[in-house]
């Protein structure tokens, strides 16, 4: 969901909505804002996107402070009763709110009981009457006293009749920043909506509380013995044009072609040919420290955990150390033995996922040492984690995740030639791997210039109702991630396999209404993955091979060429034509691309 607060001189309304525009990809299900007004608030508020919400908005509202929220629905299905903001019974207080309160149904109940009125089946809305109910003297502190009584996350922000001039905000496990503006202040749950306006910028932490007024704000903890806490602005390098689509006609085409430069920035002054190995400066371990580590084990949600997938490989390959990356909520809710000399890596274009966030507390609860692998510099895993690698990739807006893939897998590569060369990676091995990541924006922008050739493989197939994804080994999480992409932007059932495991059941379902996407490396597995193209053929499937390889003349249907480079590299570049595949047949199949159904880019709940 997105959050925007403003609070100055300027009519509030216009700032509210653009602001929302620039967070729609966090949520899209309903949008809404609510100003005051002499005699109470306006509220305005629709199931839909923003812009029906902009079409609501017929005449100008001078009000010069208000809220406003887009909401990706947990509690109660898209409506416009269920959309933000949420008033208390007496209407005086209206609040905002991203996150989930885990006992809002006994809130709900006792409220009821007490005589409350619902309007709405959110979580939110009894937070709004218990601060509406408070009796304490300022907003803040009735805000203090309701949160008291709740338990789970939010961010929030919530505006009072009664005591005009100001927001209160505050933050518990969802994002909250303040943008500083002259006589001026904004709220929002990400900067991609206070960019436009000011570069200054305060993230809240959580269990903090914020009042904002025009111009000043102050801080605290949340603890009803609250204490000041002082906190000074920083400046984000952020632009305003990083979030508009130039050209493009989409986010997902804008940051698929952007991987080129954003794959560059990843590398920058990273690589280092004299030593053969990668200058991590954000990792604060020496040579000694890096030897002593037995396992590493990759954290994440999605696409991160899939990059994830691919740096275990790349780590087993280059330092010969046990890998392996599992889903940040699985492994948070097993209770895993955490292992003093096993090295954990979060993994988050965000930095805010709510699970892999958990996941990284969980592990510095236990002692474990923690790195975190992040795009939004100064997001809640970022911080959290302390010391990593931050991508470069840029502002991601799709929901789909393409160039932070490509940077979350890339700097994975570092991380393992780094891992590798403080162990038994030769010189010559490191020589080669650091000339292959060298290679990569090139080869990357080789793949794009093909990319009518892709479009017309997509739109071969655009009419499949469902496909297999298989690879083997370094193939698999390319496979996954392809499988990943094509579900999430074209709604066409996809399922990856380990193309060895295809015969141990899927095979069954092959016939000629059931292609299957192969990745196929020229490596030591070509032999194996030629096979399994046989068996497939041998059942009446159409192949569509991503390969480097001189496959025999006419063994595949279709195939999508990769250039070569040094193999352990091939994840990273036969990720590329499968999101030019994804794109297309989504295209194809007219879909709203950068908003697909149910999804959100930012998961910030369990
Ligand atoms: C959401 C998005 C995915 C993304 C995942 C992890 O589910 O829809 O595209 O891969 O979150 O996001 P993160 O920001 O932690 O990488």
């Amino acid at each position: 969901c997105g959050i925007v607060g403003y609070i100055g001189r300027r009519q509030a309304a216009p700032i509210l909505v653009e602001g929302l525009h620039r967070l729609e990809y966090r949520g899209y299900d309903s949008a809404g804002l609510a100003t005051p007004e002499a005699d109470g608030f306006r509220v305005i508020k629709t199931e839909g996107r923003v812009q029906q919400l902009r079409n609501l908005i017929k005449e100008e509202i001078p009000a010069t402070i208000g809220i406003a929220h887009t909401r990706w629905a947990t509690h109660g299905e898209p409506s416009d009763a269920n959309a933000h903001p949420h008033l208390d019974a007496s209407g005086r207080i209206a609040l905002v709110h991203n996150g989930i309160i885990e006992n809002a149904d006994r809130l709900r109940a006792q409220l009821t009981a007490d005589g409350v009125v619902f309007a709405s089946e959110t979580d939110t809305e009894a937070l709004a009457h218990l601060i509406g109910r408070s009796e304490a003297a300022t907003l803040e502190e009735k805000v203090r006293e309701a949160l008291s009584r709740v338990e789970g996350t939010y961010g929030i922000v919530v505006l009072d009749l009664d005591n005009p001039g100001q927001l209160v905000v505050a933050r518990n496990g969802s994002p909250i920043v303040l943008g500083i503006g002259e006589s001026e202040m904004f709220v929002a749950s990400d900067v991609a909506a206070l960019v436009r306006h000011t570069q200054q910028v305060v993230y809240l932490d959580d269990g903090e509380l914020a009042v904002v007024r025009a111009d000043e704000f102050h801080t605290s903890t949340l603890a009803v013995e609250a204490s000041p806490v002082v906190k000074s602005p920083t400046t984000v390098d952020l632009v305003v044009d990083d979030y508009e689509l130039g050209g493009s006609a989409d986010f997902m085409s804008k940051e698929i072609h952007e991987q080129p430069t954003a794959l560059s920035r990843a590398l920058s002054g990273r690589l280092n040919e004299r030593f053969a190995t990668a200058h991590l400066g954000g990792i604060n371990m020496d040579p000694r420290e890096l030897r002593a580590i037995r396992r590493v084990k990759f954290l994440g949600c999605g696409s991160s955990y899939y990059a994830g997938q691919m740096g275990a490989q790349l780590v087993e390959e280059l330092a010969r150390i046990p890998a392996d990356a599992e889903p940040a909520s699985e492994f948070r809710y097993r209770n895993p033995v955490v292992e003093a000399d096993t090295l954990y890596v979060a993994l988050s274009q965000s930095g805010e996922t709510l699970d892999t966030l958990a996941a990284a507390q969980e592990l510095k609860r236990k002692g474990g040492q923690l790195l975190g692998v992040v795009n939004v510099v100064g997001s809640a895993i970022a911080r959290e984690c302390g010391s990593g690698i931050f991508l470069h990739a840029g502002p991601e807006v799709s929901v789909a995740s393409t160039k932070a893939l490509t940077n979350t897998a890339t700097s994975l590569a570092m991380l393992a030639l780094l891992l590798g060369r403080v162990r038994d990676l030769s010189t010559a091995d490191g020589k080669r791997i650091v000339a292959g990541l060298r290679r990569l924006p090139d080869q990357v922008a080789e793949i794009l210039a093909q990319e009518q050739a892709v479009a017309e493989v997509a739109a071969r197939f655009a009419d499949t109702r469902s496909m297999f994804f298989v690879g083997r080994v370094r193939g698999w999480p390319v496979a996954r991630e392809g499988a990943q992409k094509l579900k999430e932007i074209s709604y066409v059932h996809a399922e990856a396999y380990q193309a060895s495991e295809l015969k141990h059941g899927p095979l069954a379902l092959i016939d000629n209404t059931m292609p299957t996407v192969i990745i196929v490396p020229d490596d030591e597995l070509l032999s194996k993955n030629i096979g399994t193209i046989e068996e497939i053929k041998a059942r009446n499937g159409a192949v569509i091979a991503v390969t480097n390889a001189e496959l025999p003349e006419g063994l595949a249907d279709a195939e999508l060429r990769v250039p070569r480079n040094e193999t352990e590299l091939d994840p990273i570049l036969f990720t590329i034509p499968l999101q030019l595949f994804a794109y297309h047949l989504a295209a194809k199949l007219g879909r709203d691309i950068d908003r697909p159904r149910n999804l959100a880019k930012s998961v910030t709940v369990e």
